[in-house]
């Protein structure tokens, strides 16, 4: 963070925050990302050719992940996911303008657009906030969000014991899923 530091004769030095221009946010929050997907890949890298491993890693170590994950960021920034199907209630949207954000993506996503990388919106509490879509774009996501036909009955068996309002299934390769949000406060005192 920037910091402007202002000599005040007798009054002595007086340190106060330039505040985070857009750019710098854009710059922050695409960063972000770029580390917390390069984590979750190592992660879950090696049980890449064992679908049901992996989806048991995924349902135990992803809140764990994240929470390590958030506490590692400095000057208050947060990394989290939205959707509006969600599978972890953890995920829904926490406020009316995500939920705006979202539904305006899935508008975009049904127009058939070439989707924006992001979103940056301030909020009343002077926070940027950075949204990015996440789009089904890998084959292999249908295996675990897919239709019946799809998803195999053992992994659809622990999915309904962890998650027993799921609402992330029948999905179709190329939907639009939801978001990947970054708040960055834009002062720092
Ligand atoms: C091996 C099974 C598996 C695969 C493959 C998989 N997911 Fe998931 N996904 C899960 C589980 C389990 C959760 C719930 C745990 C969590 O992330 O909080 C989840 C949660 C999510 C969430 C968080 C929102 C929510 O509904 O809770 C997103 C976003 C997501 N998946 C997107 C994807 C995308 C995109 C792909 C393909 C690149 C994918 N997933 C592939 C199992 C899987």
């Amino acid at each position: 963070m920037k910091k402007i530091t202002l000599a005040l004769g007798l009054f002595g030095v007086l340190t106060f925050a330039e505040p985070l221009s857009l750019h710098e946010a854009d710059k922050i929050g695409e960063e972000t990302i770029q580390n917390f997907k390069q984590i979750f890949k190592a992660e879950i890298k090696s049980y890449k050719y064992d679908t049901l491993l992996m989806t048991k890693v995924c349902i135990e170590k992803t809140d764990l992940l994240l929470t390590n994950f958030n506490q590692s960021l400095q000057g208050g920034i947060k990394l989290k996911r939205i959707t509006q199907k969600e599978r972890n209630p953890k995920n829904k949207p926490e406020t009316q303008e995500e939920l705006k954000i979202l539904q305006a993506f899935e508008l975009l996503a049904q127009a058939g657009t070439f989707m924006p990388k992001n979103v940056i919106q301030m909020t009343q509490e002077d926070n940027y906030k950075y949204f990015a879509p996440i789009m089904l774009d890998e084959k292999t996501c249908v295996a675990c969000h897919g239709s019946k036909e799809r998803v195999s009955p053992e992994i659809a068996n622990l999915l309904q014991k962890n998650y027993p309002n799921d609402k992330a299934i029948n999905y179709q390769r190329g939907d639009f899923r939801g978001a990947i949000v970054v708040t960055i406060p834009s002062q720092s005192f």
